[in-house]
């Protein structure tokens, strides 16, 4: 029998330029540039063009790219009125999905395969993404979306599109940085089925639609939601322990911890641990902070586990007013950036992805006629 990966635990299915993590230091790079560095330096667009293009864009290129960014965000009055009759959804993830899936039948180059109409639509995709969601979380609360102001940064304008107003500082630049820290993270379940679906030639908003659907499960993007909602649950730091020690007694998993790669600190919780503190006593509500650091500290005393990216992110995205069940439209609204990336990656040195299981069901069964069975 052949050896059998359960999970492709460890597998190394192909070669990419665009993303490294070393999982035993705690490392990430995007093209060899560290993500604490990107995340305290650079900005979302910047991120963009830099796994777009494998290089960090001159200033012309980047200004050039915040401009196309900014006139691609608008989306079509046919995909608002299709927003507008879908029932609502058992999750937001699901209208996402559905709606990314629709923005192809609007697409005049959806299934153009040249390397130029996979990069506008790329474009388009990554422009795209904030305006559906934020228009679903307003259309929902019965509000009219709000059209993006080409003058706000990607990260502002999505906060504005979905709040109404537009962002302090300190809240945008933050916003920034989790945009920037969300972007991409190598072959991850969701890039993995985007590529996927990409190595088979398939167009790229089957590619992405395929990355959403992966993404939605709450081992990946959906493990954010959980975490604010076991911390809704608990309410109070001083019932954080029994809440916790309870889990663990029941073998559960505690969502925002662990994780395939890492076998210690996520460099991204480094930096949204800081993300959620600040902007937690900026906005009066330190307890979130403090209820997760308690979590944190039990977690790595008990179990030796560390926080992955949706455990400070989601105090952090609370405190910002973004609604709970909306933390995993936000990981797309930056990943899509990565899955591009990726797809483009993938369309460039094709080879479909196609691997093998080991049979272990039944062998030499005799065919019985339905009327014997
Ligand atoms: N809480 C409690 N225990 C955890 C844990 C968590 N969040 N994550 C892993 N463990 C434990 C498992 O129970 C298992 O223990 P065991 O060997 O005694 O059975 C061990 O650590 C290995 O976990 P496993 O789920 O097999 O590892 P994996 O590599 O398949 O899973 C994740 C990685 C991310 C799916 C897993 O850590 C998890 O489910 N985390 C919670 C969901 C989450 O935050 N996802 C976002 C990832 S960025």
């Amino acid at each position: 029998m052949a050896e059998v990966k359960v999970g492709l635990q460890d597998v190394v299915v192909a070669t990419s330029g665009i993303c490294s993590i070393d999982g035993a230091r705690g490392k990430l790079t995007y093209v060899g540039y560290d993500i604490g560095d990107l995340a305290a330096k650079s900005s979302f667009e910047e991120v963009v063009y830099l796994l777009w293009n494998g290089r960090l864009p001159k200033l012309a290129e980047l200004q050039e790219l915040r401009k196309e960014l900014a006139a691609n965000r608008g989306i079509s009055p046919e995909i608002v009125d299709l927003l507008k009759r879908l029932p609502p959804p058992q999750h937001p993830m699901e209208t996402l999905r559905t709606t990314v899936s629709a923005l192809s039948l609007y697409d005049p180059e959806a299934e153009d395969m040249t390397e130029e109409a996979n990069r506008r639509k790329a474009l388009r995709l990554t422009a795209q993404m904030g305006t559906l969601v934020a228009a679903f979380g307003r259309l929902r609360e019965g509000k009219e979306p709000i059209a993006p102001d080409p003058k706000l940064n990607h990260a502002s304008n999505f906060l504005y599109m979905l709040q109404g107003k537009v962002p302090g500082q300190a809240e945008a630049r933050w916003f920034d940085v989790a945009l920037v820290l969300h972007a991409d993270h190598s072959y991850n379940a969701s890039t993995f089925a985007a590529r996927v679906a990409a190595s088979t030639l398939s167009d790229m908003h089957s590619a992405v639609t395929a990355a959403i659907g992966t993404l939605k499960g709450p081992l990946h993007g959906g493990a954010n939601e959980q975490v604010m909602k076991m911390l809704l649950e608990i309410q109070t730091t001083d019932k954080v322990e029994p809440w916790v020690h309870q889990l663990l007694a029941q073998k559960k998993k505690v969502m925002g911890f662990g994780h395939r790669v890492y076998h210690t600190e996520d460099p991204r919780a480094t930096v949204l641990r800081k993300m959620s503190e600040d902007l937690g006593r900026r906005t009066g509500q330190p307890k979130w902070f403090e209820m997760s650091k308690k979590i944190e500290d039990l977690m790595i005393r008990e179990k030796k586990i560390n926080a992955n990216v949706d455990f400070y992110s989601a105090s952090a995205y609370y405190v910002l007013g973004i609604p709970v069940d909306l933390f995993p439209l936000v990981f797309a609204v930056s990943r899509i950036s990565g899955w591009t990336a990726h797809i483009l990656e993938q369309y460039a040195s094709n080879k479909l992805i196609r691997p093998l299981a080991e049979y272990v069901g039944p062998t030499d069964q005799k065919y019985v006629p339905i009327e014997q069975r």
